[in-house]
């Protein structure tokens, strides 16, 4: 690893900003900004029960997790055709390219839009396509991740994987979100597997509110390749070995979790403490939208909150390069390109 030497506190913020990274916890139904949910529900006639962007931005106020989704789901709802969930994605690549984000893996649920007649294929052929000219228009790769709603049945989950099979080839991987407490991840273990059998990556929100068991069964029954939020893991001493040890992912949100109140303050969040104890940890922003900060937000705040270093900023970049699903030849041009970024602030310090 490259030896980092430390630089001020405010060269600091201007290096978290300035540094390359992969996203791969972004929820694109999270992207939708206020503004943009209104012009879509007058584009496409759907009432809101809200009567202007400010009313919506009012309600973002949330006490746990179920609170906020209650609201993003009915926020999801203004989205009917492809150059909506087009608009949508392309807005979120573009704001992500500001911050020197080299590459996302992005969530989408489609339960939430095919429960309301919308197609499959909309859903993912208006994603792909944003995905598509943001590689060639803003240089930023791109790729999607189908995340399957745990509050829904197993049989419902199988129903959306043959929807998509068509349209394998535009996906990476599948996740597992939406409510965790009461709907443990083994609910879903025989998708998982027919996933696994198609080729598919897999990933699955575990110990965001829930306990570490879910994150050993993510684990083990799911056999999930990285683990969302995981920031529970640190009850349970056993799981914080096979994490480290096994270089198990987790995709940590701080600004998700201090919205959430997951932590009371975001002093109390327990990154750092994931990072020393050796675990491939990332930050990411989960729903920039409705939780205050796209990526650079969550890496300058929780930075300032928690005293991190210099150090700390690399390794999680490296951490979210080596953590993607992108390819080999990929990964090592971003780790190229994110130590000659620390090297020239160094130097200019
Ligand atoms: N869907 C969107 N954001 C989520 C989160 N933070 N946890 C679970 N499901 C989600
Ligand atoms: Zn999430």
């Amino acid at each position: 690893m490259f030896k980092v030497p430390p630089v001020t506190e405010q060269r600091l913020q201007q290096l978290l900003r300035a540094m390359p990274k992969a996203e791969l916890h972004i929820h694109i139904e999270g992207s939708l900004e206020p503004e943009l949910i209104f012009a879509l529900a007058q584009r496409n006639g759907v009432p809101l029960p809200y009567a202007s962007v400010e009313d919506l931005r009012q309600a973002y106020a949330f006490t746990n997790l179920q609170s906020f989704l209650d609201i993003y789901y009915a926020g999801a709802s203004v989205l009917l055709h492809e150059q909506d969930f087009y608009d949508m994605a392309r807005a979120y690549l573009a704001r992500a390219a500001i911050d020197n984000v080299a590459h996302a893996e992005i969530f989408f649920d489609p339960q939430t839009h095919t429960a309301r007649g919308v197609a499959m294929e909309t859903v993912i052929n208006g994603l792909h396509r944003a995905c598509a000219d943001a590689r060639s228009e803003l240089g930023i790769s791109a790729t999607l991740i189908l995340c399957f709603l745990r509050h829904l049945s197993e049989a419902s989950a199988f129903e959306t994987l043959e929807q998509a099979q068509p349209l394998l080839d535009k996906i990476v991987g599948v996740g597992l979100d939406s409510s965790e407490l009461g709907h443990p991840p083994e609910k879903f273990a025989r998708v998982f597997a027919r996933c696994r059998e198609l080729g598919l990556h897999r990933v699955a929100h575990a110990g965001e509110e829930g306990p570490p068991a879910y994150i050993w069964s993510a684990l083990d029954a799911l056999k999930v390749e990285r683990i969302d939020h995981g920031v529970q893991a640190m009850h349970d001493a056993a799981l914080m070995q096979r994490l480290a040890q096994d270089r198990i992912p987790l995709t940590v949100c701080p600004l998700s979790n201090q919205k959430l109140c997951v932590f009371p303050d975001l002093k109390n969040h327990n990154l750092r403490q994931l990072l020393d104890a050796g675990l491939c940890a990332t930050v990411n922003s989960d729903d920039p939208a409705y939780f205050g900060g796209y990526i650079n937000e969550n890496f300058t705040q929780v930075f300032a909150a928690t005293a991190m270093t210099a150090r700390h900023a690399y390794q999680l970049a490296f951490n979210s390069f080596e953590a993607s699903f992108a390819s080999n030849a990929d990964k090592r041009v971003w780790e190229h390109r994110l130590k000659e970024t620390f090297e020239r602030f160094v130097e200019h310090d």
